[in-house]
Formats: C-alpha cells, sequence, structure tokens
C-alpha cells in the first residue's frame, strides 16, 4: 500500500521567527500522526533555520522532512539569482517542488524548463514534486485529462526506471489552487487515475502503482478526509492550509485515517 505524503508549501509567506515556529508546530502535529510522510517547502532563505528546527530531537522519533519550492537545473555556475540542488542538499533538503502552477503562469515555466529541473534534481539524489493540472478554461473545454497527461508524460521525460520511485506526482487544478474551491473526489479521482495509467505506460504497472500521486487545491480539514478516501489520492501539497499548524495537523491526521482504512 502506498504511504500517503502531506506537502506544506509555504510559498512567500512567513519570516524567520514564524517559519521556525511553524516547523515546530507541523512536528509536534505530525508526531501526534504516525505513518503518513511530512514535507514542508519554506522560502528560500529560511531553509536552514527550518532545517535546524525539525532537526532537533524529535517526539517519538517523527520526522518532518524539508524541500525547496524551486530548483535550478544546473549544479553550479553563472547564473545569476538560482540555486542548485547540490546547495539544496548542502542544507538538508530531500525535496524539491518542480513544475508548480504559479512558476508555469505567472514566471512562464514550460515542460522542457521543468523537465529539466526535475532530472537533475533526482541526479543529486533529491526526490521531487512533480505539480500538474489543468486551468479552468482546460477543464470548461474537456481537456482535463490530455493536458494533465503532457504535463506529465513531458515532466517526466528521460527520468531513468530506477529513479521514479522518488517521484511524487502532485495534480493541482489551476482553478482550485488559493480559491477556495476543490474538485470534487469524483473529479479529483478521475484525474489520478488518468495520470496513474500515464505513468503505467511510461514506467510500467508496478511503478505506478508505487508512484504516489497527491491532491492539491485548497485542501483543507474539511475536505481532506473525503479526497483521500478515493482510491489513487495519495495526500495533499497544501498552501494555505499549511501556514496553520493546527488545520495542517487535521490533514496530517486524515491521511493517517485514510491510510488505515484503504491499507
Ligand atoms: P492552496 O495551494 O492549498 O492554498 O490552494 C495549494 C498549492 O498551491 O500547492
Amino acid at each position: 500500500m502506498r504511504n500517503p505524503i502531506i506537502g506544506g508549501n509555504w510559498k512567500m509567506n512567513t519570516d524567520k521567527a514564524s517559519a521556525v515556529a511553524l516547523a515546530r508546530g507541523v512536528l509536534s502535529a505530525a508526531a501526534a500522526s504516525p505513518g503518513p510522510e511530512v514535507v514542508v517547502f519554506p522560502p528560500f532563505p529560511y531553509l536552514l533555520p527550518v532545517k535546524e528546527a525539525l532537526s532537533h530531537p524529535t517526539i517519538g522519533g517523527r520526522t518532518v522532512a524539508v524541500g525547496a519550492q524551486d530548483v535550478y537545473h544546473a549544479d553550479r555556475g553563472a547564473f545569476t539569482g538560482e540555486v542548485s540542488p547540490l546547495m539544496l542538499r548542502d542544507c538538508g533538503c530531500t525535496w524539491a517542488l518542480v513544475g508548480h502552477s504559479e512558476r508555469r503562469h505567472i514566471l512562464h515555466e514550460g515542460d522542457d524548463n521543468i523537465n529539466l529541473k526535475l532530472r537533475s534534481a533526482l541526479h543529486a539524489g533529491l526526490s521531487v514534486i512533480l505539480c500538474v493540472g489543468e486551468s479552468l478554461h482546460q477543464r470548461d473545454v474537456g481537456e482535463t485529462n490530455h493536458v494533465n497527461e503532457k504535463q506529465t508524460r513531458l515532466g517526466l521525460r528521460e527520468v531513468k526506471a530506477e529513479e521514479i520511485d522518488r517521484v511524487v506526482i502532485a495534480y493541482e487544478p489551476v482553478w482550485a489552487i488559493g480559491t477556495g474551491k476543490t474538485a470534487t473526489p469524483d473529479d479529483a479521482q478521475d484525474a489520478h487515475e488518468h495520470i496513474r495509467r500515464v505513468v503505467a505506460d511510461i514506467f510500467g504497472r508496478d511503478a505506478a502503482e508505487r508512484i504516489r500521486i497527491q491532491y492539491g487545491g485548497s485542501m483543507n480539514p474539511s475536505n481532506a478526509a473525503e479526497l483521500m478516501a478515493m482510491p489513487d489520492i495519495d495526500g495533499g501539497l497544501i498552501g494555505g492550509a499549511s501556514l496553520k499548524p493546527e488545520d495542517f495537523g487535521k490533514i496530517i491526521a486524515a491521511a493517517a485515517a485514510a491510510a488505515r482504512v484503504l491499507g
């Protein structure tokens, strides 16, 4: 059975003190619900203090991993303003997010660029969450599966079979991110099932059965349980609600409960 993974994408929020306080809150919340893997994505300047806060003797042996919200596709060199996968490793990160819709739409990142980032992060030994998802217009004209398939295939191009187990896919319908609108559990399940079929087509059935596909887009304590009760929804990538340890903790608890039922 797939272990659910709950990610907290803090986006461009917090300051140093509140990031450290939030990290401590997440650690306690995670300790209260053993099982699901938990990872937080603070802004770059706070990776080190957050890692430090999470490295203190953990409550009940629980660990919360740290990841970066983005990564560049070269290890070093003349790339002003960028941060390499090796630097992230050096700061104690074990995860990177790539292809978040805010980067696709606000910063105009394309699938080729996202694929380069994903491969170089994997090559450096990081695990990666690849975000995919359709816009409202694409959903309205019936292109949801087509868009997710394209972003998944292009994002995973040339990923090696031995690397695919370090990839998680986050299905995040663009129209649901930060809007308070959520995909219905059935719609989300359909999208996840299709993405899993695409992974099976590229990497085979076993890899597709193992890969975790999270839902993201206004997941909160009141909708998390019904989303994660769906057979192909293996956790969540949480924005707004990840800034409140109590809400984030309830989502981790919902993931733990769903895993018990599905497992
Ligand atoms: P949201 O963000 O939970 O605030 O909708 C999710 C995300 O962008 O990953």
